[in-house]
């Protein structure tokens, strides 16, 4: 059973790439578990934390939303349609596999020829990838910016993960996530996508980060973490390494709130039935 997960918050810096990094090595590292993980960011950040060449590769996500993998292959009957030969490269960690994305996800096109719509590539070039049979976790890193590549990222995915920084405008960011997830349900019928976990991050001992905790609280009951993330400068520092915080310091409470939240997101939801390439 494959879960499709997003990582998104529409607001920036919120520790996104940071906690999905991680979690995806925990699942991989301690957890036995296959993790493909997904950058639709042109910042490229997920690929350069877990120690990949972002720049040097030959194929990355935009080849996802481009002809390359789709070809014509929707007008074709599915049992002459070649399988979809996804752009993945492997990374340091055994069972967590990357498509990374660099500076040209940026030039993806507000449109597909032929007319299709341009937010449902992502969706139909996984649909027809038979290799997501090999993983138990898909992980979307999505762009800190509402866009095209957003909404190609909400269609794609089936849960979602928003990390939410304990600052005065994450509530706004967050409102802003939940009417994209409306429209997303409503517009294109992906009644199915849900947000799995909230997780608060930044955490600091002031009264700002207490009140944003609890109004996070209230608006999320069931979706909150229970685990918060404060300030840990050796996850930074992991990342500036392009190692995960298992590799780099796997004592530090960095680590420690990484891996209680990686096995609480593996005991969260149901998983949902692949469906058919
Ligand atoms: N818990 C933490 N403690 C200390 N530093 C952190 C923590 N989480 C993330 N960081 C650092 O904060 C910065 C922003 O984090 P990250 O890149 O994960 O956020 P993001 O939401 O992916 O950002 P963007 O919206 O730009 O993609 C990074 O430099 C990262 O190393
Ligand atoms: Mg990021």
């Amino acid at each position: 059973m494959l879960r499709r997960i997003a990582f998104i918050n529409e607001k920036g810096g919120s520790g996104k790439t940071t906690l999905l990094g991680n979690v995806a090595a925990f699942l991989a590292l301690r957890r036995g578990r296959r993790v493909l993980a997904i950058d639709l960011d042109p910042q490229g950040q997920l690929g350069k934390a877990l120690g990949v060449d972002v720049h040097g590769v030959r194929s990355s996500a935009l080849d996802l939303l481009l002809d390359s993998v789709l070809g014509d292959a929707e007008t074709e009957a599915p049992a002459t349609r070649p399988a979809a030969s996804l752009p993945i490269v492997a990374t340091r960690i055994a069972g967590l596999d990357l498509i990374p994305a660099n500076k040209s996800l940026g030039l993806a096109p507000g449109w597909r020829p032929g007319g299709g719509d341009p937010t449902e590539s992502l969706a139909r070039s996984l649909r027809r990838a038979r290799e997501l049979a090999r993983y138990d976790f898909v992980l979307f890193d999505a762009p800190p910016s509402f866009g095209p590549l957003t909404l190609n990222v909400l269609r794609a995915a089936d849960e979602l993960v928003v990390p939410v920084p304990l600052t005065y405008l994450a509530l706004d960011g967050c409102a802003e996530l939940m009417r994209s997830l409306a429209n997303v349900r409503s517009r294109y019928g992906h009644a199915g996508l849900r947000v799995t976990m909230v997780i608060p991050t930044f955490y600091r001992r002031t009264r700002l980060a207490h009140e944003t905790l609890e109004r996070l609280k209230t608006r999320f009951p069931k979706e909150i973490a229970h685990t918060v993330v404060g300030f840990h400068v050796k996850l930074d520092e992991a990342q500036s390494r392009g190692l995960s915080i298992f590799e780099y310091a796997p004592g530090d409470r960095g680590a420690r709130a990484m891996a209680a939240l990686a096995e609480e997101l593996e005991t969260r939801a149901e998983p949902t039935p692949v469906e058919a390439p």
